[in-house]
């Protein structure tokens, strides 16, 4: 559904939000591993650790709050054409990569709740999500790049200010 002309403020705002809640997940998410690993060899865990893997557990289950929330709001307002005129590979590309987020978003926090209260091999698959959500980051900022500093469209101008 392609009924708007950019995202808005509200999109945006959830863009960012979960953007950088998802990479405080990938830089501190060991800490949850520490705590796991510790609780099953009955082994102490250092005050940090503690505090960063119940972190990780809230902040987990906040961003599958807040993207079902985006997820309805996409379902509501729509999502803008592409900015440019991409060539039909690009479309497809951003199509599939942006779909692909939103599994991983839904699925890494899912899969965490299992791994948090079943173990093994739940946890095993948790932490696949950590390489996945690092290639598609990497894919997805030097496509936003390419765009707004290349081909000039606007891609990324329109997700810092929402339409008119
Ligand atoms: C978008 C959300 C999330 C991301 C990106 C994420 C990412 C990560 C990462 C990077 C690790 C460390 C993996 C490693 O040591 O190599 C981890 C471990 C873990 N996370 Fe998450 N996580 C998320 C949500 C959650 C939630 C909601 C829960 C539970 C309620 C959870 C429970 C766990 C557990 C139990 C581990 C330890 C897994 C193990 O080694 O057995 N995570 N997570
Ligand atoms: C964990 C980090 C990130 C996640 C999970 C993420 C996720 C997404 C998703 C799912 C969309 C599609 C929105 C929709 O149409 O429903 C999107 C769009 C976009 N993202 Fe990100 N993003 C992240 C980081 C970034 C960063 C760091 C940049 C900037 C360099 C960026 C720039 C953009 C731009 C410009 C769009 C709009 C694309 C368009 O209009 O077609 N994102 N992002």
């Amino acid at each position: 559904m392609e009924t708007r002309h950019g995202y808005s403020i509200f999109q945006i705002a959830l863009h960012w939000l979960i953007a950088a809640l998802v990479l405080f997940q990938l830089f501190f998410g060991e800490s949850m591993t520490v705590v796991v690993d510790a609780a099953e060899d009955g082994q102490p865990v250092s005050a940090t650790d503690q505090a960063l893997g119940s972190a990780h557990y809230w902040v987990g289950l906040s961003v599958l709050a807040l993207v079902l929330v985006r997820l309805l709001l996409r379902l509501a307002s729509g999502v803008p054409a592409p900015a440019g005129h991409g060539s039909r590979w690009m479309r497809v590309a951003a199509h599939a990569s942006h779909g692909l987020f939103y599994v991983l978003l839904l699925a890494t926090p899912a899969i965490g709740l299992l791994a948090f209260y079943q173990g093994d091999p739940w946890g095993d698959i948790h932490s696949l999500a950590k390489p996945a959500f690092i290639v598609l980051i990497a894919v997805h900022v030097v496509a936003a790049l390419y765009h707004q500093l290349w081909l000039r469209d606007g891609t990324l101008k329109r997700m810092l200010s929402p339409a008119g």
